[in-house]
């Protein structure tokens, strides 16, 4: 796919149909957050709320996911990008397929290039073993560091996970605060 503008990428997305998921879907969830924002987060799929609405993480996960933010001054209406693997929800919620993510990663690295984040947080497996490494351990490397191309990335616990075992949130809490300082070294506007 040639490489879009911000616009006519978000329009050539909205009216998507490469995959099954077209057919169920009632909104394309194509990203939200300022458009040169120097933190892009990478979450997996939509889910119900998500779908219904338009925007990534408006759920319960995602109330979590904006207080787990504030905590190190970051926000979606200021200074973060939030974008999902696949851009329309799976069915009951199950893991994207394979060849779903095929058919959509496309919309992601396009996202990726117009933005050109420092950082890219993965939130959660998923997204960590298809942007990060092919065997990404979640329980033992999240919030470790990978640099490819002068771009940091790391991959937090899914706030679902969070919410589901809440023993992972002083983890989390090490987990951002790194990011945090990694924003300082190497953003620009982040913090300013
Ligand atoms: N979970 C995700 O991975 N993404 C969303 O947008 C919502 C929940």
């Amino acid at each position: 796919m040639a490489m879009l503008g911000w616009e006519e990428l978000e329009q050539t997305c909205l009216s998507c149909r490469k995959c099954a998921l077209a057919d169920t879907r009632h909104n394309v969830v194509f990203g939200v957050g300022p458009r040169d924002a120097e933190i892009l987060l990478i979450g997996e799929g939509p889910g119900e709320n998500e779908d219904l609405k338009g925007e990534p993480f408006v759920g319960r996960a995602g109330k979590l996911l904006d207080e787990m933010l504030a905590v190190v001054d970051l926000d979606r209406k200021k200074n973060v990008y939030i974008a999902n693997m696949v851009k329309c929800r799976p069915p009951q919620n199950r893991d994207p397929l394979n060849t779903e993510q095929d058919a959509c990663i496309g919309y992601l690295r396009n996202q990726t290039a117009l933005l050109r984040p420092k950082i890219i947080v993965c939130l959660g497996r998923v997204s960590a073993l298809r942007i990060i490494k092919p065997d990404f351990k979640i329980t033992k490397e999240h919030g470790q560091w990978f640099e490819s191309a002068g771009v940091w990335m790391t991959a937090l616990y899914h706030p679902a996970a969070i919410l589901r075992d809440p023993r992972r949130r002083p983890e989390t809490f090490e987990d951002l605060k790194k990011i945090q300082a990694k924003a300082k070294e190497v953003c620009l506007r982040t913090y300013s």
